[in-house]
C-alpha cells in the first residue's frame, strides 16, 4: 500500500547521490510494486528536476511499472531470438488478453517485456516471478497461466 512517508524516506536516503534517480526509482518499485503517481512530484522537487522529467524516466525504462502488478509477473522475452522462435505469435494469443505491461481482468498476471535474458538457446524464453522458463509453447505458456490463477 501507498505510504508517502515511506516514499519521502526512500527519496531522502538516495538523494545526495549523482544519478540518483534511476535508483530511488528502483527502490521505490521494489517498495510498492510500481512507481506511485503520487510519488513523482516528491522525487522532482528533491532532485530539482520537473514531473515531466521524471516521468520521461520511468516511461524510457521498461522496468518501471506505472500501475499495481497482478500475482504474478509473466515477462516474455521480445527480442530477436525469442521473436523468431514465435515469442510474440504467444504473447499475443488470447490467454491473458492483456497487452504489454497489462494486467489480466482477474489480477492473477501481469504480461511485461524483456529484452534478452541470455536465454536464447531455449528460446522462447521469458520469466515467471524472476523464475526463467524456456521452450515455450501455448502449451507451457497456458499451463504456467493456470498455475499462477490457483
Ligand atoms: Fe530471448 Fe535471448 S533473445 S533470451
Amino acid at each position: 500500500a501507498w505510504r508517502p512517508e515511506r516514499a519521502a524516506e526512500i527519496i531522502a536516503q538516495g538523494a545526495g547521490a549523482p544519478g540518483a534517480a534511476l535508483p530511488i526509482l528502483h527502490a521505490l518499485q521494489e517498495a510498492f510494486g510500481h512507481v506511485p503517481e503520487a510519488a513523482v512530484p516528491m522525487l522532482a522537487d528533491a532532485l530539482n528536476l520537473t514531473r515531466a522529467e521524471v516521468h520521461g524516466v520511468v516511461s524510457f525504462y521498461h522496468d518501471f511499472r506505472r500501475a499495481p502488478p497482478g500475482r504474478h509477473v509473466l515477462r516474455l522475452c521480445r527480442a530477436e531470438a525469442c521473436q523468431s522462435m514465435g515469442a510474440e505469435a504467444l504473447a499475443a494469443q488470447a490467454v491473458l488478453q492483456v497487452g504489454w505491461g497489462q494486467t489480466s481482468a482477474d489480477h492473477a498476471v501481469t504480461l511485461e517485456p524483456v529484452y534478452c535474458l541470455g536465454l536464447c538457446a531455449v528460446a522462447p524464453a521469458g520469466l515467471i516471478d524472476g523464475a526463467p522458463v524456456g521452450r515455450l509453447d501455448s502449451a507451457r505458456l497456458q499451463a504456467l497461466i493456470d498455475e499462477a490463477r490457483v
